[in-house]
């Protein structure tokens, strides 16, 4: 027992001998070896830049390979440069997206449009734009004199185009309304799919940064006044023009249904025209708002159109105070009948247009009281547009 004790301990003691040993053999090596390197790399360093650049020619001195010899002034950060030609995050496109075509789905899009920036100020010279966003079964037989009323003012404006799925809208390459077409579904009018290509139409149009205003329109939609006159209008205005009132009768609380309860009392039914004007703030809510919007899909089924009742019913409840309750796009119920009058070629004269300008009548616009109650008008058919350029400069004045 005490043998082999005595036997480990002389075996320790040699061991620990030989461990010292080799310690201050290797602390010698690696003495040397390391006065060598940083005398050579000094030279060198020394030799080929100045004292500035010393650590980082240092650095990239040693991530260099042998082959590319490295030379003053030119750093070979190659991630850093490939980045840079990409522009992994620009902010151009994402400010203002150019390419309409995306393969976002309905839900990625409006979660995408919801976004409200918390940072009050742009880290750009930020000039507010007014989006037009054309719902249409196809042509856009008017394009023309829109095409005239845009021309000049291309900072300030975007157009949008919501087709049927599978049109293609024929624009020539100069055109505000070319490329403009955004990803369509099918829609049937009277139906929700009506208020889903609305909020398509929306949650596009807020892609971009600048729209503070959307305007939406017809393809039998025109303008009555000349592009400056709407944009300081609608961009100068403290209220969005949603038309919205209290009918009593049939067509109004009639299309009201007690299965909306408890979302939706009758006192807060209200109906309204589709055309509406938003402002950014209330059409960010609209492309987020889930609640209302499956009450309506649920039970505002016809004789109920949710296209005259969800928006005009849901910003009575909640954003009262940011609503004019009135249209900006004139039209014409005096024949009766579940539809509006349609003009054609030979209805167009100066008087009626001017009578569309102004009837003589006020209406509210921010604090003060103005004769221009109505900026766009419809319905028009495709016959009305030859009268109509005709009337453009002396009458419209564009
Ligand atoms: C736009 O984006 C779509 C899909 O992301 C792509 O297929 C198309 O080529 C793009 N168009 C242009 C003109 O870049
Ligand atoms: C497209 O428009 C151009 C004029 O802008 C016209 O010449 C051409 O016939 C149109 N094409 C179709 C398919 O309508
Ligand atoms: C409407 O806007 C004007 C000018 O932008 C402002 O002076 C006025 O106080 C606003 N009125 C309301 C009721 O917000
Ligand atoms: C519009 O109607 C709301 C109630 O829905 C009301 O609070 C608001 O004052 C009205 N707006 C104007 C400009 O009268
Ligand atoms: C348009 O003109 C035609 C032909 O003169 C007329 O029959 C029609 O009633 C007019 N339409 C409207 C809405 O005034």
């Amino acid at each position: 027992m005490a043998r082999s004790r005595g036997e480990k301990e002389d075996c320790y003691d040699k061991s620990t001998g030989l461990i010292k040993l080799l310690q201050v053999l290797s602390f010698l090596v690696v003495f040397v070896v390391g006065v060598v390197i940083g005398l050579a790399t000094s030279a060198h360093i020394n030799r080929h830049f100045d004292a500035q650049t010393e650590i980082y020619s240092f650095i990239n001195h040693f991530s260099s390979s042998k082959e590319t010899p490295h030379q003053q002034g030119e750093p070979s950060c190659t991630v850093a440069q490939s980045c840079e030609r990409i522009d992994c995050l620009s902010m151009e496109t994402f400010l203002e997206p150019n390419n309409l075509t995306h393969g976002m789905t309905d839900n990625e899009l409006f979660w995408r449009a919801s976004m409200v920036p918390a940072k009050k100020e742009y880290p750009y010279q930020r000039v507010p734009k007014v989006a037009f966003m054309f719902m249409t079964r196809g042509p856009l037989p008017l394009m023309p004199l829109w095409e005239r009323f845009f021309q000049g003012h291309d900072k300030l404006f975007s157009v949008y185009v919501h087709v049927v799925p599978g049109y293609k809208l024929n624009a020539s390459t100069t055109s505000p309304f070319y490329r403009r077409q955004i990803p369509s579904q099918p829609v049937s009018w009277g139906t929700i799919t009506l208020i889903d290509a609305e909020r398509r139409l929306l949650a596009n149009a807020l892609l971009d940064f600048s729209n503070e205003c959307f305007v939406l329109l017809s393809e039998s939609c025109i303008p009555v006044y000349n592009f400056p006159t709407v944009y300081k209008y609608l961009i100068g205005a403290n209220y969005s023009f949603v038309e919205s009132y209290d009918d009593p009768g049939r067509y109004g609380r009639g299309r009201y249904s007690r299965k909306m309860l408890p979302d939706i009392q009758l006192y807060q039914w209200r109906k309204g025209s589709q055309w509406f004007e938003l402002s950014r703030t209330l059409a960010a809510l609209i492309v987020s708002e889930v609640q209302y919007y499956t009450v309506f899909s649920k039970y505002c089924l016809p004789a109920c159109y949710p296209d005259e009742h969800y928006m005009p019913t849901y910003f009575n409840m909640f954003h009262g105070s940011l609503n004019s309750n009135r249209t900006v796009t004139w039209v014409d119920w005096s024949l009766g009948g579940p539809h509006p009058a349609t003009y054609g070629g030979d209805n167009i004269t100066e008087d009626f247009i001017r009578s569309i300008r102004n009837n003589g009548a006020l209406c509210q616009y921010n604090a003060e009281m103005t004769s221009i109650c109505y900026l766009f008008a419809r319905k028009f058919a495709p016959t009305a547009l030859e009268p109509l350029l005709e009337l453009a400069s002396s009458v419209m004045e564009f």
